[in-house]
């Protein structure tokens, strides 16, 4: 199967924060052909065109911005439910919002119905990979792989492992954690497009023995993912000292269960030090910054520029974090990221954001080897973005002198609206002004 796209191509093929502007490409004619569901071809219309097969369907987006397919490095899908559950800080929304509405997924029905919603709502914001929380119950993982597969989507999920402080039906065993978890990543890890990530909820919601199986599960599967949260909260750093005080620090307690390296990502790390972004960078440990959801939960400012520094960068991705963060918009986190970094007094560059939200969230899943940027031998995944999706967005971009600005537009005024198509492994899965019905 064939298919192709015409239109203006923009795309990173390194890192901005290391490389500068040399790691962006943008292509203002430019042509993709997908062949069966990997890039085949990427490059300028003219070199490329007489290339085509004489009947193949060219889709024509010449009025839009043909990107990577966005990339959302942590997200919980059992909180679809929750967003916009206001007033409290992590511990006590935790207690108050997010246990309960997790309890529902105890039935498999709630985790299929909302598994669907959580998919369909990625690819009509132009997310087409993504890691992913699941609840406690192995329900809740069949569902969302289920759902995934069923789109041919990049999913990266696992069953939260947490055996204290958490209600009782939402706990497991350091035992039966280990055991669910292994036969779920037997069964899923790499079927298809799914992979698993051995998701221990967070320090303080897990026993030394439940860690230490976690770690020995990874070390028996050690091309899974690890998914975990660090460092998001004052209360929750002092919380987490009182529990294992025989740690040097958060990171270290992941450390020392074998927690951290290479496909281990850490959601947050707001008030990590220098120290601790050290030994994320010597392991490979990456950070998802989730900008919505830190400015929803009061919990802090995350300075990007620090953890990224050219001396000793760490990996790190966008994550939406829904339902703490507010939006499922990779555009909207781009453009939250950037206010967050000015708070810090180091604003990145809409090409820095745009990367975070496509190859460095590809890297920081270890997944760049497939996904993030536009080459031959890539897997298609693309969104289609729509600079004139409003009537201010139209009057803003008409006024942009490069496309350097455009991303910037994009990012601060972009939202799902701004998605005109979505192609997940070359087959068209989202199309924003399809007549309903069709
Ligand atoms: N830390 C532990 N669990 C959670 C969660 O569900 N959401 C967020 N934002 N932080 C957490
Ligand atoms: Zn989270």
């Amino acid at each position: 199967m064939i298919t192709a796209l015409r239109g203006p191509l923009a795309y990173c093929t390194d890192d901005p924060f290391l490389a500068g502007a040399r790691a962006f490409r943008y292509e203002s004619d430019g042509l993709l052909v997908c062949r069966d569901g990997i890039l085949e071809a990427v490059g300028a219309h003219r070199a490329l065109h007489q290339r085509l097969p004489r009947d193949c369907a060219v889709a024509d987006f010449s009025d839009c911005l043909i990107v990577p397919g966005f990339v959302d490095t942590h997200v919980h899908y059992v909180q679809t439910g929750i967003i916009g559950a206001h007033g409290r800080q992590l511990l006590d929304w935790l207690e108050r919002y997010t246990f309960p509405a997790e309890l529902a997924f105890a039935d498999p029905d709630e985790a299929r119905r909302t598994a669907a919603v959580f998919c369909d709502e990625l690819l009509r914001h132009g997310t087409t990979a993504a890691l992913v929380f699941c609840s406690v119950h192995p329900g809740s993982v069949d569902a969302i792989f289920e759902q995934a597969s069923k789109r041919n989507m990049l999913l990266i999920a696992g069953k939260v492992l947490m055996d204290r402080n958490a209600p009782e039906r939402l706990r497991d065993t350091a035992q039966s954690g280990y055991d669910l978890s292994k036969a779920l990543l037997r069964k899923w890890h790499k079927s298809g497009r799914c992979r698993y990530a051995i998701t221990p909820r967070f320090a303080a919601t897990s026993t030394p023995e439940q860690l230490e199986l976690a770690g020995a599960l990874w070390s028996e599967y050690p091309d899974a993912h690890l998914h975990t949260h660090i460092a998001e909260n004052r209360n929750e750093i002092a919380w987490v000292r009182e529990l294992f005080p025989e740690r040097a620090d958060y990171l270290d307690v992941y450390s020392h269960y074998g927690l951290t390296g290479r496909r281990a990502v850490l959601a947050h790390g707001i008030h990590l030090d220098e120290s601790a972004l050290c030994r994320c960078h010597e392991s490979g440990t990456a950070l998802s910054h989730c900008p919505s959801s830190n400015l929803f939960l009061g919990s802090g400012l995350f300075r990007m520029r620090q953890a990224r520094d050219p001396r000793r960068p760490v990996e790190v991705g966008l994550g939406t974090d829904i339902g703490a963060g507010t939006s499922f918009s990779l555009l909207s986190t781009m453009g939250e990221a950037y206010k967050v970094s000015q708070m810090a007094d180091a604003p990145i560059g809409a090409v820095e954001a745009f990367y975070l939200a496509t190859l460095g969230g590809a890297r920081a899943l270890d997944l760049a080897d497939r996904i993030g940027t536009f080459a031959p031998g890539k897997d298609a995944d693309i969104a289609v973005l729509d600079p004139r999706a409003t009537p201010l967005l139209a009057f803003r971009t008409g006024r942009a002198a490069d496309i350097e600005e455009i991303l910037a537009v994009l990012m601060t005024l972009g939202d799902d609206r701004c998605v005109r198509a979505t192609y997940v492994a070359g087959a068209l899965v989202h199309e924003r002004d399809r007549p309903a019905g069709r």
